[in-house]
């Protein structure tokens, strides 16, 4: 029987990766395009080792509408995409917006374009949950109100969901699900694959492997008097391996089932709250390392709380995050070392 062929933009990133090794397990056929701006060809390879199957791969920016068109020409069975490509550090976005608005907009109307020229109707979309800003009410669900985004990078995945949402509309033929992810951590059990961050990591969990591993000198715990019982922000941690699932579902969704509203979005978290705290303490306990950290002032934009309500994507989507905070920091720590000391080396 002839596999389903999956466009995968961004599958050679952090959780576009994770994400083509559960399609491959699920049967799909994968053809990733990567323009590299922010993870590594060798990750190629590694997909291969984990799933046995080979990824097609194609190195093009999705900024280049003609590169983009002449992709669905060449691929003209693709049956539905699953959309990663996009910057995503918040901080930088907030000193170079342009940067922002071109790339993750961009390239999403280059895709959006092909994808109706080419009659490609199905349509996931990684968004966030940097959309509802510091909700009112938590846990946050699907209806609270989208609040005015706190940075451009945030602005870019509100826009993007509109011009979705609106594209859908417009053609009775085209469905999309939103994904709204929560805050992803943790690796592959392999170690094989993981979150790769350039330079000085802006997110907790790479901060806290790099700093065991010796390559940072200590981390920073942003502020610890916020309104919360220990002080300190709380979010919503997700293991990349629940979240890679939850794509899997949404393309089977979009393939299989006619009956669906042509734009849907869900939260994808696991519906509990930790704070830096408590992350920190939780990793000490499983990676069995003592962490060096210091409380120091608040990180300027950041919300003080903030975790999902989940039942829509349990009931609706019939996803539910299976695993631990604990399983994700041990996989993190897992792939911190193996990077390190293995992949790192093989450059
Ligand atoms: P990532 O940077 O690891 O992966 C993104 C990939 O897209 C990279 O491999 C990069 O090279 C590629 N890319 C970027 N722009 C491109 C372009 N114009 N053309 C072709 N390739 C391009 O990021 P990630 O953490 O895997 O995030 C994936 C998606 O999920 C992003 O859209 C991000 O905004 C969203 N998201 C991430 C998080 C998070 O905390 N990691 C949370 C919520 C939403
Ligand atoms: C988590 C907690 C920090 C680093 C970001 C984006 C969001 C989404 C997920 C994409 C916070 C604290 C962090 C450090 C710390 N991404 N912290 N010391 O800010 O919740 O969300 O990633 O869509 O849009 O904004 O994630 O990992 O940066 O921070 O104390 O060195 O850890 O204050 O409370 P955040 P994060």
């Amino acid at each position: 029987m002839q596999k389903n062929k999956v466009l995968v933009t961004g599958g050679t990133g952090y959780i576009g990766s994770h994400t083509v090794v559960e399609l491959q397990n699920n049967g799909f056929e994968v053809v990733i395009v990567d323009n590299l701006s922010n993870s590594d060809i060798k990750v190629v390879d590694r997909i291969q080792k984990i799933s046995g199957k080979r990824p097609a791969f194609e190195n093009f920016d999705l900024c280049d509408a003609k590169k983009t068109k002449d992709f669905f020409k060449k691929h003209s069975d693709i049956k539905a995409v699953v959309h990663f490509a996009a910057y995503k550090a918040v901080g930088e976005s907030v000193l170079n917006p342009l940067k922002y608005y071109h790339n993750n907009l961009v390239a999403l109307i280059n895709l959006l374009h092909a994808m109706g020229e080419n009659n490609v109707s199905n349509f996931v979309f990684s968004s966030s949950c940097t959309v509802y800003g510091q909700p009112d009410e938590l846990p946050v669900t699907e209806s609270s109100p989208i609040k005015e985004a706190n940075s451009p990078y945030g602005y870019t995945k509100q826009v993007s969901e509109k011009i979705i949402r609106d594209t859908t509309s417009a053609n009775n033929f085209f469905k999309a699900i939103a994904l709204r992810y929560f805050n992803p951590i943790g690796a592959h059990e392999s170690a094989l694959i993981g979150e790769l961050p350039l330079g000085v990591p802006n997110n907790l969990v790479p901060f806290i492997t790099q700093t065991a591993i010796g390559l940072r000198e200590q981390l920073s715990v942003f502020g610890n008097d916020y309104n919360t019982p220990d002080g300190t922000c709380i979010r919503d941690y997700i293991h990349v391996v629940d979240l890679a699932k939850s794509h899997v579902i949404a393309i089977k969704r979009l393939l299989q089932n006619n009956n669906i509203k042509d734009f849907e979005f869900f939260n994808i978290g696991t519906g509990k709250g930790n704070s830096v705290l408590e992350v920190i303490n939780a990793f000490e306990k499983v990676s069995e390392q003592k962490l060096n950290y210091k409380i120091t002032n608040k990180r300027e934009g950041d919300v003080e709380k903030i975790y999902a309500d989940t039942k829509y994507a349990n009931s609706e989507l019939g996803w539910k995050a299976e695993k631990t905070i604990d399983d994700a920091l041990l996989s993190a720590w897992n792939w911190e070392m193996y990077y390190r000391n293995n992949l790192e080396n093989k450059k």
